[in-house]
C-alpha cells in the first residue's frame, strides 16, 4: 500500500477498504494524459518562478522518461498504488528525491483527476470521429456504385415504394454525419481547462492557467474552479452521442439481418465476418450484426449509470465522480469496436442486385405511381386511390402485378389508363421521376453524393499541434 495522504492517519487502511477505494485498475488507463498534465503544470511552475527553473526541468525530463518506459512496456503500472496520479508521483521521488516531492505544488487530485478525464475523452472524441469518418466513405462508395440498383423501400416492414440502393445508403450516410457534428459540438463545449482549480477554490499560488490550458490543446481555463473539479457533463455528452451511435449501428445491423436472410437475399455477408453452428451445417449466421445491435444496450447503461451517479451529487468533488470511469471506458471501447467492425463487414458485403430488383417488382411498390398517373390525366387523388387499390385487389386475386396487366383489363377498371401506363409504372420510372432534392431519383442522388464529397474532404477537428510542442518542444 501506498498512498499519498497518509499523514494523519494513526491507522492502517483496512485492506478491502483500501480496495474499494483504489483506481488503479483503470484510472491506469490515462497515464499519458496524466503525465502530460502533470509535464504542463511544472513547466508553468517553473516560469512562475513557484519551483525553480532547474527544479521543473529535472522533473520535466523525469516524467518524459517514466512515460516512455511506461509506453515501451519497461515501467509497469504497479497494482499497490492507490491510483495512477499516486504511482507516477511515487516512481518521480523514487527517482528524483526531494525535487520529486514539488510536483504537486498548487495542483489538487481533483483537479488533476478532472483533467486526465477530460484529455483522455478528448482524444476518444476525435477518434470516434474519424471512425465515423471511414464508415461515410464506405457508405459513399456503395452510394455511388448503386444509384441505379433499384430496390423496395418500405414502411411498418411492408414494402412500400421502389427506391435505390444509393439511396437508402445515403440515409444512413446522414445519421452518421449528424453522429460525426456531435463529436464536433462536444469537443467545442468541453475543450477548457480544469487544471489550476484546486481541490475546489482554486490555489494562492500565482498559476498561469492561460499557460497550462494552451501548452495542453485547450481554447483556455475553465472559469469556476467548483465547476471546474464538478464538471462530467461532457461525458454524459459523448455517453449520449455514442449512444446514438450505437442506437444507428443497431437499426443498420438490424436491416443487414433481415437482408441477409433466406427470405430476403438482398445480401450475403462475407465469410470472414459470418460464424457457423456447432449442430447445423448449413448455417452461416450473422453473429457480428447480432452483436453490434446487442452491444447498443450495454452502451446506454454506461449513459444511465453515470446520469443516475452525478445526480444527487453535491458540489464541488465527491468520491462517486470516480464512478465515470470504469463504464465510460467501456462504452467507449464498445462502441468503437463496433464501428470498425460494422465498416468492415458493410465494406465486404455482396448486394444482390437482382433479387432487390425482382423484390421492388413483386410488392405493387408502383401502387403510388400509377394513382398518379390517373391524376395527371384529370382524376381527383382520392378517386385514383380507389381505383388503383381495386386494381391491386384484382391483381392479388390473378396472383400478379399492375404491369402485367393488359391494357383491356386496366381500362376495364378505368378507361383513363392508355399504352404509356406502362412505362408510368415501369421501376425506372417510379425511382428517376423522385427527382426533388432528397429523392431517390438517380439525378437527384447525383448531386446528393456531390455534396457528400465535399464535406467528406473538408475537415472536421482543429489541428492538433500542442502534443508535439508539449512532448518534444524546448
Ligand atoms: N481516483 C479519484 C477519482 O477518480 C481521483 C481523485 C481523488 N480525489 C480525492 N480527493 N480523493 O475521482
Amino acid at each position: 500500500m501506498a498512498q499519498l495522504w497518509g499523514g494523519r492517519f494513526t491507522k492502517e487502511t483496512d485492506q478491502l477498504v483500501y480496495n474499494f477505494n483504489a483506481s488503479i485498475s483503470f484510472d491506469q488507463k490515462f497515464y499519458r494524459q496524466d503525465i502530460e498534465g502533470s509535464m504542463a503544470h511544472v513547466r508553468m511552475l517553473g516560469k512562475q518562478g513557484i519551483l525553480t527553473e532547474d527544479e521543473a526541468a529535472a522533473i520535466v525530463t523525469e516524467l518524459k522518461k517514466i512515460l516512455s518506459e511506461i509506453e515501451a512496456g519497461t515501467l509497469e503500472i504497479a497494482a499497490q498504488f492507490e491510483d495512477i496520479h499516486s504511482f507516477v508521483e511515487a516512481k518521480l521521488i523514487e527517482r528524483l528525491g526531494e525535487a520529486g516531492k514539488k510536483l504537486h505544488t498548487g495542483r489538487s487530485r481533483n483537479d488533476q483527476v478532472a483533467l486526465d478525464m477530460r484529455m483522455y475523452v478528448r482524444m476518444e472524441v476525435r477518434q470516434t470521429d474519424a471512425l465515423l469518418k471511414e464508415l461515410l466513405e464506405t457508405l459513399l462508395g456503395i452510394m455511388k456504385a448503386h444509384t441505379e440498383t433499384i430496390m423496395p423501400g418500405f414502411t411498418h416492414l411492408q414494402k412500400a415504394q421502389p427506391v435505390t440502393l444509393a439511396h437508402h445508403m445515403g440515409a444512413y450516410f446522414e445519421m452518421f454525419k449528424r453522429d460525426r457534428q456531435r463529436m464536433r459540438d462536444i469537443y467545442e463545449r468541453m475543450n477548457y481547462c480544469p487544471l489550476g482549480s484546486g481541490a475546489l477554490a482554486g490555489t494562492t499560488y500565482p498559476l498561469d492557467r492561460d499557460d497550462t490550458a494552451r501548452a495542453l490543446g485547450f481554447y483556455g481555463p475553465s472559469l469556476n474552479s467548483m465547476d471546474g473539479v464538478s464538471d462530467r457533463d461532457y461525458v454524459i455528452e459523448y455517453l449520449s452521442a455514442l449512444s446514438t451511435v450505437m442506437m444507428h449501428l443497431s437499426r443498420f445491423s438490424e436491416e443487414v439481418i433481415i437482408w441477409n436472410s433466406n427470405e430476403y437475399q438482398f445480401v450475403e455477408i462475407d465469410d470472414g465476418y459470418s460464424t457457423g453452428s456447432s449442430i447445423m451445417p448449413q448455417k452461416k449466421n450473422p453473429d457480428i450484426a447480432e452483436l453490434v445491435r446487442g452491444k447498443a444496450g450495454r452502451v446506454y447503461g454506461a449513459l444511465f449509470s453515470l446520469l443516475t451517479t452525478m445526480k444527487g451529487i453535491p458540489l464541488a468533488y465527491n468520491k462517486d465522480m470516480q464512478e465515470d470511469k470504469e463504464l465510460t471506458f467501456d462504452a467507449i471501447d464498445t462502441a468503437k469496436g463496433c464501428l470498425a467492425l460494422f465498416n468492415g463487414m458493410l465494406a465486404t458485403i455482396r448486394f444482390h442486385k437482382e433479387q432487390m430488383r425482382k423484390s421492388a417488382a413483386l410488392g405493387f411498390t408502383n401502387a403510388t405511381d400509377a394513382a398518379d398517373y390517373l391524376v395527371n390525366h384529370g382524376v381527383p387523388f382520392r378517386d385514383a386511390h380507389g381505383v388503383i387499390g381495386k386494381l391491386v385487389l384484382y391483381c392479388i386475386e390473378k396472383n400478379c402485378s399492375i404491369d402485367d396487366l393488359t391494357l383491356e383489363e386496366l381500362q376495364a377498371v378505368s378507361p383513363v389508363f392508355e399504352a404509356d401506363i406502362y412505362d408510368a409504372v415501369s421501376m425506372e420510372t417510379c425511382v428517376n421521376k423522385r427527382l426533388t432534392i432528397g429523392a431517390p431519383g438517380k439525378a437527384a442522388m447525383e448531386q446528393v453524393i456531390q455534396k457528400e464529397e465535399e464535406y467528406l474532404a473538408s475537415s472536421v477537428f482543429p489541428a492538433e499541434e500542442w502534443e508535439e510542442a508539449l512532448l518534444h518542444g524546448e
